[in-house]
């Protein structure tokens, strides 16, 4: 097959692990005979620098004009006092809203080898398996109106019987390929918004009698996910619950740096980056874990472009290059070797190499 990706590498590791994410690319390319036509453009931070928007038009048309995004992460001090309208994040928003990425799923999964870094006992994280499918172009971040004078401010949840209705939707489709568990977040006890989200729920659940619905509070949620957090199957909410649930859950594995993001619309075109963000104090030391880069490029490869084996084979590298017991400055215990991004990386390829030579030993015996 043959593919345009679009990488904006973005602040801080941004740049060094979309650069482990397109090595990994290229072998997976070469191995399953696949062409992936990778271009860069600018955004956040990089693009204020270079062009005074955080997303300037070339990136947008570079995107439009490709079959997926790969993005690194947005956003630093330097840019922290900048007017909101020339702050990396917006340029995240932007891609968001403008490329209708309505659904922003967020899996988190424990790995046997990892729990030794988790806050949480090893027998509460060891079965987690969830994913959190978060709604990304709606709610209080795009609500209007929205502003401040000096002595007030105003920002507004708003959502419509529609949006949502396919982020809903949407949730149900992800259960039924997994264990056909939703939790349904909201806050129905108080915001009108939750209410309609309960009943659009009611009434879409329906069409999915396989599926197991269940309404929760996001208090009593944020509680759950640290009691009890492998009862979670699929996780459903709005935008901002969502935003503050997955940095939650995300830190359950062990680490941050080893969780991807997909974040999809309805026709397979999707923008893929780590859950994690710029960490500006690490950033050009080559130290950053770029598992979770790696891993949302896997995440690229399994839903826009249908490719479930190569996904796959990026996952089974990666969990391996962890059994083995090779990790990066976040997730190595104390007398442990450190192994740089690159060396990481350069792991994870010597993995999928040998992957590959036991394939074909395999084959050459049928
Ligand atoms: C995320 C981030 C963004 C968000 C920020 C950087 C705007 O925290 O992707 O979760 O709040 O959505
Ligand atoms: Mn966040």
């Amino acid at each position: 097959m043959e593919k345009k990706v679009a990488v904006l590498p973005g602040d801080g590791i941004g740049p060094e692990v979309t650069e482990a994410a397109v090595k990994v690319l290229e072998v997976i390319a070469r191995r399953f005979n696949h062409t992936f036509h990778v271009e860069y453009g600018t955004i956040g931070g990089d693009a204020i620098d270079k062009h005074q928007n955080p997303l300037p038009d070339e990136t947008v048309k570079l995107c439009e004009a490709s079959d997926a995004v790969l993005l690194g992460a947005v956003g630093g001090p330097k840019w922290d006092q900048n007017p909101s309208a020339l702050r990396p994040e917006k340029g995240l928003l932007a891609i968001r809203k403008h490329f209708d990425l309505f659904a922003n799923l967020r899996p988190v999964k424990a790995v046997p080898s990892l729990l030794h870094a988790s806050p949480l006992k090893e027998e509460v994280a060891k079965d987690v398996d969830m994913m959190i499918v978060r709604e990304l172009t709606g709610g209080l971040y795009f609500g209007e109106p929205s502003r401040r004078t000096a002595d007030a401010a105003v920002d507004s949840l708003v959502y419509t019987r529609e949006e949502i209705e396919r982020i809903v939707v949407k949730s149900f489709e992800i259960a039924r390929l997994r264990r056909g568990k939703v939790a349904s977040v909201d806050k129905a006890n108080v915001l009108e918004s939750s209410k309609l989200w309960r009943e659009v729920v009611e009434e879409k659940k329906k069409a999915y009698p396989d599926v197991e619905v269940e309404h929760m509070l996001v208090d009593s949620t944020a509680m759950k996910l640290i009691t009890n957090p492998a009862a979670f199957d699929v996780v459903v909410t709005e935008n901002m619950f969502g935003d503050i649930l997955s940095d939650e859950a995300s830190v359950i594995t062990g680490s941050l740096g080893v969780l991807p993001s997909a974040s999809i619309r309805s026709d397979g075109f999707g923008l893929y980056e780590p859950v994690h963000g710029s960490a500006p104090e690490i950033a050009g030391l080559g130290m950053a874990n770029p598992a979770a880069a790696i891993l949302s490029a896997a995440m690229m490869l399994k839903y826009s472009f249908k490719m479930e084996t190569e996904a796959s084979a990026i996952e089974e590298a990666v969990n391996t290059v962890f059994e083995d017991g090779f990790f990066t400055a976040d997730l190595a215990a104390s007398g442990q070797r450190v192994l740089s991004t690159k060396e990481w990386t350069e792991k994870v390829i010597d993995e999928l190499d040998t992957q590959f030579v036991s394939n074909s030993i395999m084959f050459s015996y049928v």
